[in-house]
């Protein structure tokens, strides 16, 4: 992007402004100097991590541009450093369609999935040797830019693939992504690039120092929180959390001297590939060096050339072993087919382009002492055992403890108090026992006993037949209550921002809050008496109180926390009734008219609505003012399963296979019997057989894990 020369000049140049800073003539005759001396520091401290100036020095050329600025607003330009750095709030994402859509992945575990990925290569292409790119599988959430005459226009995330949200105001705020960018060079005068939003484990740990000093609960990993700071109203805010980004796919190029339709036409049909300047006979490679050439941190300087597969087994197995000293998290690596003609020629399933495979690296594994185990009472009365843990680092986190499901995971895994214990964080994500390391028992290890009686109301416990939780039947129960509360005031239910969890269950405490409807009859003459809770936090409270009385119907649905009614659900059921009280009026049957309402679930609202106390809870609700009534008609996102089939083989190690097939029937998922061309998902346990080899002979079928289906469904 500068070469010495250049750098040379930009060093002079910011001198020369440092030195006429209070020289406003000259800094306003200057200002697209300013602007070009600030852009270049930001290159060489976000994308090349060589700082030239100290940090002071920076500041002092940012504020002066921005002084000059404010003095003659007509000067602004829309890729001015200043204006990353937005005043206003998000209202709310828009959402926007990708020029071309966003594809995920398919993966492979070892180095015979490669081998086998090398040959469908060969096959589809008819070439004896395959050259491939290399590049880290970053852990994050991935973006979708667009530079339109080298300017940026729009940031989108993933959303469904086809459309995402535009979140352009978040993404001006990672300081390693140029507002502007020199394409025109190349003849571009659009293009849309895809790439990955990561938080480098430095970032990671600075901000969950801060939540810890704030007195707030920490974040889990970095990858979560990337995603969620995309989608944060205050820019600012995702500015303070210092993101990251890494640029790694060009996925639409508009020439110059060709319209939009034409170019996009040119491209879908290869004719771009053979004709453009930039791809004629190009590789994937060369579009990382145009990128990085034009400031954009591409994966140029992380990626390696391989000259066949061979190449790429010696090269992914090596990097495993130094996954730990990069920067930042990764779960694995991306292998690419680097010629684009070829790319073009092998195409694409409904998935996942036939030209690039995802290789997975092993789940991180440490072990560690189970030291007790507690047993925590949910929203549905479901008891879950907790595992305490010594404190273990696995990958970037600590793990101190972990769910245990429930009574039969506990006897299959044959864990006691006191055991050495195998963790595994699979995916990354969410940690799990893989066993108890039996070899190093001595005696002294407790069977874990599993309460016959509520944890916390003592009454006695029940489990059904087809079910493998035990759960506590009181109504009345204080931690269902509470648990009840918090999840209707919840981000997905009715999203009462200022009612988190600890002021509920302090709420609670204090005899404030007994039920989601004295939500909205709290004593404020008492809260304000509480330390903590200052004029302008009551008013926030108030407020966010008050505006979810008008949250859409679906949303009050969900957050009554009717048994397996998900979000999707929700829709449906609001979609089908004018009013939410017109549900006392439906049979099972009518309710198993609807789209995703199997049996069980059709089952479980009944009851609901045919239970007096909520009924009266409802018209409570109703009452005081909160909307029962169906206002709008909500659609059903193309991200949610509806429609979608799904079979489970093998043997899954957290959940029944009776109770996936629910979770996947909640969210609209069908359940099929057999491997055919019409499954849309085959998620894998152990020891699969059969199916999954049948599975794997048709590409249209996307083969997950139970971990990942679990990440599916949310
Ligand atoms: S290429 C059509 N390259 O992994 C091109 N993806 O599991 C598709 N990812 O959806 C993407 N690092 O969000 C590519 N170097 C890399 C990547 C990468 C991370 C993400 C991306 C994708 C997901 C699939």
């Amino acid at each position: 992007m500068y070469n010495d020369k250049d750098t040379t000049q930009l060093l002079q140049q910011s001198k020369l402004i440092l030195q006429n800073s209070d020289d406003n003539h000259f800094i306003e005759s200057n200002i697209e100097l300013l602007r070009n001396v600030l852009r270049f520091h930001e290159y060489r401290y976000y994308v090349l991590n060589n700082a030239l100036i100290n940090d002071n020095e920076y500041d002092f050329l940012f504020k002066t541009l921005q002084n000059i600025e404010q003095k003659n607003p007509s000067l602004i330009t829309k890729d001015s450093p200043t204006q990353r750095v937005g005043n206003s709030l998000n209202e709310g994402f828009e959402t926007v369609q990708h020029l071309v859509p966003m594809l995920s992945l398919d993966n492979s575990y070892n180095a015979e999935d490669l081998f086998d990925f090398d040959r469908k290569v060969k096959e589809g292409s008819g070439l004896q040797e395959i050259e491939y790119c290399v590049e880290p599988k970053f852990d994050g959430a991935s973006i979708s830019l667009i530079y339109e005459n080298d300017i940026l226009t729009r940031a989108a995330t993933r959303g469904d693939g086809v459309e995402g949200d535009d979140i352009t105001t978040n993404i001006k705020q990672i300081r390693s992504i140029p507002l502007s960018a020199p394409f025109s060079k190349y003849g571009i005068a659009q293009i849309e690039i895809r790439g990955e939003v990561i938080m480098t484990k430095d970032a990671f740990n600075k901000y969950n120092e801060r939540l810890t000093e704030q007195g707030l609960q920490t974040v889990a990993n970095p990858r979560n929180t990337a995603a969620g700071s995309l989608r944060i109203k205050d820019p600012k805010e995702v500015s303070n959390r210092n993101l990251d980004a890494f640029l790694y796919h060009v996925s639409y190029i508009a020439s110059s001297n060709s319209s939009k339709e034409e170019t996009l036409e040119m491209f879908n049909s290869n004719i771009v590939a053979q004709n453009h300047p930039l791809t004629a006979g190009a590789t994937h490679s060369e579009q990382l060096k145009m990128l990085w050439d034009c400031g954009i941190r591409s994966t140029e300087k992380v990626k390696f050339t391989a000259k066949n597969i061979q190449e790429v087994v010696n090269y992914v197995t090596n990097f495993e072993q130094k996954r730990d000293e990069l920067p930042y998290e990764i779960d694995g690596m991306v292998v690419k087919v680097n010629n684009l003609l070829l790319q073009d020629k092998l195409g694409m399933t409904s998935h996942h382009p036939r030209w690039a495979i995802a290789y997975k690296f092993k789940a991180r594994q440490a072990t560690t002492i189970l030291k007790a185990v507690e047993f925590q009472v949910g929203r549905t009365g479901a008891v879950t055992p907790v595992a305490k843990l010594e404190p273990v680092f696995i990958g970037g986190v600590t793990v101190s403890s972990i769910s245990l499901h429930n009574e039969d995971y506990i006897k299959e895994k044959d864990l006691k108090i006191g055991d050495t214990v195998l963790i595994e964080r699979a995916g990354d994500v969410i940690p799990q026992i893989v066993k108890s390391v039996v070899e190093k028992r001595n005696g002294t290890e407790k069977e874990i006993i599993f309460p016959s009686a509520c944890p916390v109301c003592n009454n006695t416990l029940f489990k059904e037949e087809d079910e493998a939780v035990w759960r506590c039947i009181n109504i009345e129960c204080s931690a269902q209550v509470v648990e009840k509360i918090i999840h209707f005031a919840s981000k997905d239910a009715m999203d009462i921002k200022s009612l988190g969890e600890a002021n509920i269950r302090k709420f609670y405490e204090l005899n404030l809050l007994k039920d989601i409807p004295e939500i909205y009859k709290l004593n404020f003459s008492v809260i304000e008496t509480l330390e903590g809770f200052g004029k302008k936090s009551i008013t926030n409270l108030q407020k966010a109180i008050e505006a979810s009385k008008q949250q859409p119907l679906n949303r009050l649905i969900y957050g009554l926390g009717i048994r397996f009614v998900g979000e999707t659900t929700a829709k449906t059921l609001a979609n089908s009734v004018e009013h939410l009280l017109d549900f006392t009026k439906k049979t099972e049957e009518d309710l198993q008219q609807l789209e995703d309402v199997g049996i069980k679930v059709a089952k479980s609202i009944h009851h609901f609505f045919s239970n007096e106390s909520n009924i009266h809870m409802l018209q409570e609700l109703e009452h005081l003012g909160l909307q029962l009534k169906n206002t709008k008609k909500q659609t059903i996102g193309l991200g949610g399963l509806a429609g979608q089939t799904f079979l489970f083989t093998g043997t899954l190690s957290t959940l029944k296979r009776s109770e996936a097939e629910t979770l996947a029937e909640q969210q609209g998922g069908i359940i099929v019997g057999s491997v055919s061309a019409k499954l849309n998902y085959l998620v894998v346990g152990a020891d699969a057989g059969s199916k999954l080899e049948k599975a794997k002979k048709i590409n249209t079928i996307k083969i997950i894990s139970e971990e990942e289906f679990l990440r599916l469904i949310g």
